[in-house]
């Protein structure tokens, strides 16, 4: 028995290994005949398996000698965020392929091959098997391709009109006058430490969205009731709480049943309903009620905009998304087109909310944390905002008037630096699934991408790429790079907004082939809305076409982006008119210690709040669903502008009280590999 087992295992062993060389060596003969330039890899990063447990081998492959594990820096799933533009430099080749047993990865950081493939929708598809777990409700306009996804696109885009964006603009001012009053303390002074800034700027998204997109207008809880937002559900009193001001019918109320049910996203994707209500687990039940729940809200509104419009038969054009989705369902149930079904119209409104809730909320929560790191920029932002509204109240901005002052100065080139250096989605993912061969001009020279082959563009590193964006020297204090191995002799790798200005001749600074984009083409093809022109104002910086794609290009461009950005800008806007964005410091020093520093003394201790925000930014961050702040919080406060307790030169004073120390990559894990390799190039690290 023992040796029959033994055959059997035996008879396994071979049987894998001989597949798994014949799978290489079919994939290398594609790889070679593409003419395109690639590397051998023994696994492929999108196995499910290595996914989910290369965290736990890293550390041990870490031991080996470094030659025997090259290859490894090619499978961390986050490559080209941790990596940036180094990798490609490595290899000397911007686009390539990765081949692997399981499967050929084609990475890329150049913008004309972005572009190429950006607009060849058909040739290029979204790998839309990787976006099935965005099906929870119901397909949508996320999550399809070819004819599927031009029904979806046409029903989803006509409310992303201007008129609706005036709508975002007036309600991110309201709530976010609301936010910034929660986050001043009682007396106003700003003398109390906030740290749940990214709990509350998705809070600040989802109120917009909910307004904008669904009619439905929330309102900013009063400081002591926070019922609706912990995330503990499984509390019973904090169910209680929000129960109590539930709608009838229901078992949780709509703020509720949104919080618990995006909080929990992840395990919805992962495990079946069924299953979910059957484990004895508090939390999970409940998020399996979430969903149910806000299913059941959304199926009532549907319902209720339906008598609503078969009452009314206007065509009425400040309608909201959701009016917008059901109108287009009723007019084509009376022509031969074919519509939307109802649980394709929750899935829509579901993947609104999914995808235009966490991305703005990270610019917002990015762009402050990156001005408390940066005063001279900050100020900068403050001038432009004095200059724009010259003292005025939120309730006389104007949407036409300053929208486009705020998009393009200095609140405009935060944003774009914010996205620039952190976009949500760091790759954005193409495909050659269901398709043939396809053409595609590398540097001039024609090679042949394999049908069947998972695609990336690295938004992050082409957003780092030192031919296509204007730079300068390092400027962090000693000069040191702030990223250990990528960008170390310039400032890509620094947030530094300053970049996107143009000066007066139209001119921006050195630009490496010494050229200056012209704006692109705004072309509107039958009615899917999009929109070609490019992402920034023409009063700032314009990177090549296909070198900035924050929110990739072409025919599946992201649908809100002005939604986006006109949230962001007003938020931004509303903040900081008239107070300062700080980095707190109450772990290093009290408020009375403070009082009593000098100058040299506050230097010293932003300096050590600095590092600490510096390496969340830099090791902190991972994605689930946008690149997001997993790994710790950076406290701030907002205090009255004038009373800041910093100065703004706080690094230069610093430097010069400590010639001898540097700033720059802080504490970072042993198995990341590009940082153990250079170690030396972090260097002794400035704050003891
Ligand atoms: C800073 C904020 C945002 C960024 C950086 C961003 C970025 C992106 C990116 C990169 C894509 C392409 C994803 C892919 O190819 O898989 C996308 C698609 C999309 N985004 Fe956004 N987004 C933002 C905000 C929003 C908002 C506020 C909404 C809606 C209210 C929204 C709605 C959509 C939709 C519907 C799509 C799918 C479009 C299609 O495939 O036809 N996004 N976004
Ligand atoms: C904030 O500062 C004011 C005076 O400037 C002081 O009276 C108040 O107690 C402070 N509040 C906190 C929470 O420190
Ligand atoms: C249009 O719709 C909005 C919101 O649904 C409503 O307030 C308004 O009265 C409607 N206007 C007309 C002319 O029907
Ligand atoms: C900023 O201060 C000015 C002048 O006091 C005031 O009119 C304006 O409403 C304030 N802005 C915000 C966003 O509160
Ligand atoms: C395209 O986008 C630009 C900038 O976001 C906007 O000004 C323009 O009106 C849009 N064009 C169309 C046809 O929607």
């Amino acid at each position: 028995m023992p040796s029959l087992l033994a055959l059997g295992v035996l008879t396994f062993i071979i049987y894998y290994i001989t597949n798994y060389y014949l799978a290489l060596s079919r994939n290398i003969a594609k790889a070679k005949r593409s003419g395109i330039h690639y590397v051998v890899l023994p696994v492929y990063f999108l196995n499910r398996f290595w996914l989910i447990f290369h965290r736990l081998f890293l550390p041990v492959l870490a031991r080996l000698p470094r030659k025997w594990t090259t290859w490894v820096d090619f499978c961390i799933p986050d490559f080209p965020f941790l990596n940036s533009v180094e990798t490609f430099e490595k290899i000397g080749h911007d686009t390539f392929l990765t081949v692997a047993p399981g499967g050929i990865i084609l990475n890329t950081i150049d913008p004309a091959v972005i572009t190429q493939i950006t607009t060849r929708r058909n040739d290029f598809p979204k790998p839309t098997k990787i976006y099935r777990s965005l099906d929870v409700y119901g397909k949508n306009v996320v999550s399809t391709e070819g004819a599927h996804w031009r029904q979806h696109r046409k029903a989803t885009s006509p409310p992303f009109t201007e008129k609706n964006n005036h709508l975002v603009f007036s309600e991110t001012i309201d709530q976010a006058s609301d936010m910034l009053t929660s986050w001043l303390g009682p007396d106003g002074k700003g003398n109390v430490t906030v740290d749940r800034v990214m709990d509350d700027t998705m809070r600040l998204s989802l109120y917009v969205i909910s307004r904008a997109g669904f009619g439905r207008k929330l309102q900013w809880p009063a400081a002591d009731s926070k019922a609706d937002v912990d995330t503990s559900y499984a509390d019973p009193s904090k169910i209680q709480n929000a129960k109590d001001e539930r709608d009838p019918g229901h078992s949780m109320s709509y703020t509720y049943a949104i919080h618990c049910l995006l909080d929990n996203i992840i395990v919805l994707f992962v495990l079946p309903p069924w299953l979910m209500e059957r484990l004895p687990i508090a939390a999970l039940r409940k998020a399996r009620e979430a969903y149910v729940e806000w299913g059941n809200y959304m199926k009532e509104a549907v319902a209720s905009k339906k008598k609503l419009l078969g009452a009314e038969n206007t065509n009425n054009e400040s309608m909201d998304i959701l009016g917008q989705l059901v109108k287009g369902q009723l007019q084509s149930e009376t022509s031969k087109d074919v519509h939307l079904t109802d649980s394709e119209i929750l899935g829509n409104m579901f993947v609104l909310i999914l995808a235009g809730h966490e991305t703005a909320a990270n610019s917002i929560h990015f762009s402050l944390l990156y001005l408390a790191l940066n005063h001279k920029s900050q100020r900068a932002v403050q001038q432009d905002l004095d200059r724009i509204f010259q003292g005025k109240p939120p309730s006389e901005w104007d949407y036409d008037r300053d929208l486009p002052a705020l998009f393009g100065g200095m609140v405009g080139a935060v944003l774009n630096e914010e996205l620039r250096l952190l976009p949500p989605v760091i790759g954005i993912p193409k495909s050659t699934f269901g398709v043939s061969d396809q053409r595609l001009n590398i540097d001039g020279k024609d090679c042949i991408v394999p049908s069947d082959i998972y695609i990336s563009l690295c938004a992050v590193a082409v957003h780092r790429h030192p031919k296509y964006w204007p730079s300068g020297k390092p400027t962090l204090p000693g000069g040191r790079p702030i990223h250990p191995v990528a960008n170390t002799d310039n400032d890509l790798e620094e947030f530094r907004p300053e970049r996107w200005l143009v000066d007066e001749d139209g001119e921006v600074q050195t630009l490496a082939n010494g050229k200056k984009e012209m704006p692109g083409e705004t072309v509107t093809s039958d009615g899917l809305a999009v929109n070609e022109s490019a992402d920034t104002s023409d009063k700032l910086y314009r990177p090549p076409k296909g070198a900035y794609i924050p929110f990739s290009e072409g025919y599946r461009a992201c649908l809100g982006r002005r939604f986006a950005q006109v949230e962001v800008l007003a938020a931004l806007a509303v903040i900081l008119q008239n107070y300062s964005v700080e980095l707190a410091v109450d772990e290093w020093a009290s408020d009375e210690e403070v009082i009593s520093m000098d100058e040299d003394a506050r230097a010293d201790v932003w300096q050590k709040a600095a590092a600490h925000a510096r390496d969340l930014m830099l090791n902190g961050l991972s994605v689930i669903i946008s690149l997001q702040m997993r790994g710790g919080h950076v406290a701030v406060r907002f205090v009255p502008r004038g009373s800041e307790r910093f100065p703004d030169d706080a690094d230069d004073i610093w430097k010069r009280n400590h010639p001898d120390l540097v700033v720059g990559a802080v504490k970072t894990p042993d198995y990341v590999f590009w940082n153990k390799q250079t170690r030396a190039n972090v260097g002794a690290v400035g704050v003891a």
